[in-house]
């Protein structure tokens, strides 16, 4: 029999279950077409329930052809000029960006109006980075390496600020941050704007994955807060192990007797949880 110790921070986020609760009463509330810009939540189940009750994914690219219709834009939030396209087809807007990341838009057009050069540590293929980067004007870049931070190119005088994404790896992030203010240290403002979940999450997956012999996270592998819990818990613990509903517990070998912490990223419902951690005490 396995020992569990369940994280008490798993799963949906303030942001994540917010989406959701608004997403499900527009569909009750709406007769006519629902659209969202790109999926609400990385979770198929989640996606799989919201699609029968007729919300439908489409890309930013499909925005010109859709007219009076009500386009939700998920918690990752979107670039600037977007809403100005949805608005110009008499769209109805239900923005779900969650507030941890209306804040960083603020921030970024508040220094970007100082006139300060703005990096932002994350991950520049990530929508949430895409979007917070429209709120400048071209003092920005994104960085989530050593190498990046070798290739920035900043004026002498400017001076700068760095932000981050709400779900970076708080380990890594502070690596990058003492080499910035090392490098320029008498002009560089640190503004953590990693939010308070992902802090929870990441502090107790890695307090768990020191004390356990294996780790299982939950969640989907696109997205970014589920790989980081898993990234975090690695270092700790080589028996970390990311999956994403129940079939995939055949994946883990091994763990009869074990003392096994599991936690879940963000975008993963209470109730995957409650399967995976049933099963995993009868299955083992
Ligand atoms: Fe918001 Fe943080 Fe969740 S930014 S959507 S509370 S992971």
């Amino acid at each position: 029999m396995i020992d569990i110790i369940l994280a008490k921070n798993a799963g949906f986020c303030f942001g994540v279950r917010r989406a959701i609760e608004l997403v499900d009463k527009t569909l009750d509330q709406n007769s006519d077409s629902v659209y969202s810009l790109g999926p609400v939540i990385h979770n198929e189940f989640v996606l799989d329930k919201l699609a029968k009750k007729g919300l439908k994914i489409i890309d930013k690219s499909d925005l010109t052809n859709i007219f009076n219709s009500t386009i939700v834009i998920r918690s990752h939030g979107v670039e600037k000029n977007i809403y100005e396209i949805i608005d110009k087809n008499n769209n109805k807007i239900v923005d779900l960006t969650c507030p941890f990341v209306k804040k960083i838009h603020k921030l970024v057009e508040k220094y970007a109006d100082l006139g300060k050069y703005i990096i932002v540590i994350g991950d520049p293929n990530h929508a949430e980075v895409q979007a917070i980067i429209s709120y400048a004007n071209n003092d920005i870049s994104v960085i989530s390496s050593k190498e990046d931070i070798n290739g920035l190119k900043i004026p002498e005088n400017q001076e700068i600020v760095v932000l981050f994404q709400t779900t970076a790896n708080i380990e890594k992030s502070k690596k990058l941050v003492d080499i910035l203010t090392n490098l320029f240290y008498n002009k560089c403002l640190v503004v953590n704007t990693i939010c308070n979940a992902t802090i929870d999450r990441q502090n107790e997956v890695n307090e768990i994955s020191k004390n356990v012999d294996s780790m299982i996270i939950i969640g989907s592998k696109q997205s970014s807060n589920t790989k980081k819990l898993y990234e975090v818990s690695k270092v700790n613990c080589d028996n970390t192990y990311l999956i994403n509903d129940v079939s995939e517990l055949s994946k883990i070998k091994n763990i009869k007797n074990q003392k096994v912490g599991i936690s879940a990223g963000a975008s993963t419902p209470d109730d995957l949880i409650e399967e995976i951690v049933s099963n995993a005490r009868n299955k083992f």
